[in-house]
């Protein structure tokens, strides 16, 4: 297993036990493109997998050959030298042409799997985790490399991709186009899935049939993949579903402009290409230079949408994030912004502490408001040092108090951002992006640092690194609220205004790399006006990211489902937020709230003094339950069940590693009278095994549980002989505890 090449056959073999990749030198010297999908047997020789056909109307090679490259699939085509489709990158010469000819130079197959400089990147932990070709490609005209990098992980179906191009080339060359990964399927009976909203309504889950042409998604916000659409596609047979079928997933771990594009042919081969957007991207290489691009992350499931998600999150949980708290259980945190927003003094936050701590709440998180002149949103961006008419013992002070009443500090930063109104902006006008002589529009008062000028980087990084040794802080929620307009990086010449997105996302990796290696104990939850940068890129840096500004328990069902398709429930930032609930005026009951949160790292978003007291007895056994399973629920197997956006109730599940314990999740948004008995078959347990099951108070086997399904009937399938009790009604939700006797 892991990858074998064929020397006669000139044939690459990427394979474990689950999926199987092959890659073939073409007789032209061009790279291409076998299989990708279900392991096959491995064999000395695939060359019979290669079609090629006379097809009237292409260009071809040689004269009087049927080699035509429209019509064989490859691995990283161009365009313009006999493929007219979209290609997977593009160099743009000085005299003008487009064309080129990539040709297999020399390869080498290593165990293990290297670092990408300056970009976030999947890795192991052992050389024997992973296998890597490195395939290098040249141009003899143009003298340019490109090697294309290949790893496959020995114990899940996942392949990465990535492609670095380095010039030898005396003249300049400018990449317009360098994605990260093409891979040309031979059918297009396929549906795509996307991850698509706007703010607080990220992650729906929207499904589209491939038709001939372009199905893509992307982004040009410039500082974030978006909420629009997040980094990721799916393409499965129109009759995978949850729990069988066919489905290759393709993650970028990236987080600034990106496309994701699937491009079917009239003759249905499905093109799919992602990586950097490159629209506004023209990156000039000269004689020496490099430029690598990010990686994708491909899975490839025939056991349906559960296990392509499943084989994500194990990789994105253990192998992607990083750090002193990637193993670690979450803790339970209070962060003041819906409690207070601006309006809070130093005693506000003290007096939030200390009920957080009566409570069982094992951090207090301080969001917005507590820097420079900042007491409502126009002023203070870039000021990193405390308000003290806020808080008038300072920020070291305050943490100190906070640690004292046996509490964990933390506190919210939004690095990339200024205000006009503020002592940085006076002082450095030119650290803001701004094309010259034109109007500059703002988002929320404010605008973009120039984070493609390492100076700037260096000026933010010490303001912060000030404010964070002087003080006790455990956590950081690091914000970012706008997308870019007008950008142009001031004093720099036309070459930087072409790098400059892509170098923008460099400099924010870079200031997450400078303060988690200084601060490595800080747990960083990622944040853009909620979940607009919830991606792969930040994972890396930020084990865990706010999914979304709405915090209605309702609205978070489809929020966090649409989350799950990719992003493990331990990065899932989900808070218990007060009623009429701030963003649809909902009133949900505190239990609901809390079931919905409980699939994440859990807090509360609430004036915690504003509780009766009996919303404090349960939130008290609220954070006594997440304490007795985060474990389960932030490491097990998830399993996504019925969906929000089909069915009138949602049930998913999670699963822990030894199978003794799981928990269902129900929600039923609206109650109804006189149904059907309701069951719902779970997964993941032990067939022959006994479990206890909470609320029905049965003993099932595992096997029942599966295959006949848990009861999940109610007082709605029949007449309604209870009285109504505040939580029976709509907006109703259950956990089902099922532990093994
Ligand atoms: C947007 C975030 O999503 C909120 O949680 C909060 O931190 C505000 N910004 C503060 O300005």
């Amino acid at each position: 297993m892991g990858i074998v090449y064929n020397e006669k056959a000139k044939e690459f073999h990427l394979f474990n036990n689950e999926i199987s990749y092959i890659i073939k030198v073409l007789e032209n010297g061009h790279l291409g493109h076998l299989y990708y999908g279900k392991r096959i047997k491995h064999r000395e020789d695939f060359s019979h997998l290669l079609e090629i056909r006379r097809r009237a109307m292409a260009v071809f090679y040689y004269e009087g050959s049927s080699f035509s490259l429209e019509h064989i699939k490859q691995e990283y085509p161009s365009y313009g030298a006999g493929d007219m489709r979209y290609p997977a990158y593009e160099i743009l010469q000085e005299n003008g042409s487009r064309i080129t000819e990539f040709k297999y130079r020399s390869h080498n197959i290593f165990k293990g799997k290297k670092k990408l400089e300056g970009l976030p990147a999947t890795y192991v932990e052992s050389d024997e985790e992973a296998t890597t070709s490195e395939i290098t490609v040249y141009d003899e005209v143009i003298k340019t490399e490109i090697v294309l990098s290949y790893t496959i992980y020995e114990e899940l179906p996942v392949i990465t991709r990535n492609a670095k191009f380095k010039s030898f080339y005396e003249e300049k060359l400018v990449l317009m186009n360098a994605m990260s990964l093409c891979v040309d399927l031979p059918d297009a009976k396929y549906e795509m899935i996307e991850l698509t909203g706007g703010w607080s309504r990220e992650r729906h889950i929207k499904t589209r049939k491939l038709e001939h042409g372009i199905s893509s998604i992307y982004s040009m916000k410039g500082t974030c993949s978006s909420s629009n659409y997040n980094p990721f596609i799916a393409l499965k047979r129109p009759n995978t579903d949850e729990y069988a079928g066919e489905v290759y997933g393709f993650s970028l771990v990236y987080s600034g402009n990106f496309l994701a594009q699937v491009e079917v042919d009239t003759h249905e081969v499905a093109r799919v290409t992602m990586g950097i957007n490159p629209h506004n991207f023209n990156w000039t290489l000269k004689n020496g230079e490099e430029f690598q691009t990010p990686e994708v992350v491909t899975v490839y499931s025939d056991q349906g949408l559960n296990k392509m998600s499943q084989s994500y999150h194990k990789l994105y949980r253990t192998r992607l994030a990083r750090g002193y708290w990637r193993d670690k259980v979450r803790p339970i945190l209070v962060n003041n912004w819906e409690a207070t927003y601006f309006d809070f003094d130093e005693d506000k936050i003290v007096n939030l502490g200390k009920k957080a701590k009566e409570l069982g709440i094992e951090l207090l998180v301080l969001d917005d408001g507590w820097f420079g002149a900042r007491n409502d949103d126009t002023k203070g961006l870039g000021d990193w040092y405390p308000n003290l008419n806020k808080i008038p013992s300072g920020i070291a002070d305050l943490s100190r108090k906070v640690e004292e009443l046996g509490l964990s500090f933390g506190l919210w930063i939004e690095p990339e951002m200024i205000n006009l109104d503020s002592d940085l902006y006076r002082e450095h006008p030119e650290y803001v992006l701004r094309t010259p002589n034109r109007h500059l529009s703002n988002g929320r008062n404010q605008y973009v640092l120039d984070f493609s000028k390492d100076e700037v980087v260096e000026y933010i990084y010490k303001m912060l690194e000030k404010v964070i040794s002087e003080s006790k802080i455990s956590y950081i929620k690091w914000d970012m609220n706008r997308c870019m307009s007008e950008a142009f990086s001031q004093g720099n010449d036309s070459e930087h205004q072409g790098k400059l997105m892509h170098k923008y996302i460099l400099g924010v990796y870079k200031l997450y790399d400078k303060l988690t290696t200084q601060f490595p104990e800080i747990l960083f939850e990622s944040c853009a006006s909620g979940g607009a940068r919830f991606d792969p890129g930040m994972l890396y840096y930020a084990p865990q990211t706010w999914a979304s500004d709405n915090s209605d328990a309702i609205e978070r069902l489809k929020i966090q489902y649409g989350t799950s398709m990719v992003y493990p429930l331990s990065s899932i930032g989900a808070h218990v937020s007060a009623i009429p609930n701030h963003q649809v005026y909902r009133n949900t009951p505190i239990e609901t709230r809390a079931n919905v949160a409980y699939f994440g790292t859990f807090g509360y978003e609430l004036d915690l003094n504003k509780l009766s007291d009996e919303e404090q007895e349960k939130v008290k056994d609220q954070i006594q339950f997440m304490k007795e399973y985060r474990e389960v629920i932030q490491k097990g197997t998830f399993y996504r069940l019925t969906s929000p956006f089909e069915e009138k109730y949602t049930v998913w599940q999670v699963v822990s590693e030894d199978k003794k314990t799981s928990l269902v999740g129900f929600y039923r948004p609206l109650q109804e009278v006189n149904t059907s008995y309701k069951r719902v078959k779970l997964c993941g347990l032990h067939a022959e095994a006994e479990y206890e099951v909470s609320i029905n108070n049965t003993v099932n086997y595992g096997d029942e549980l599966m295959n006949l399904g848990l009861s999940i009937s109610d007082l709605s399938s029949g007449e309604f002989t209870e009285k109504y009790d505040g939580t029976n009604g709509d907006y109703h939700s259950r956990i089902y505890v099922i532990k093994q006797k």
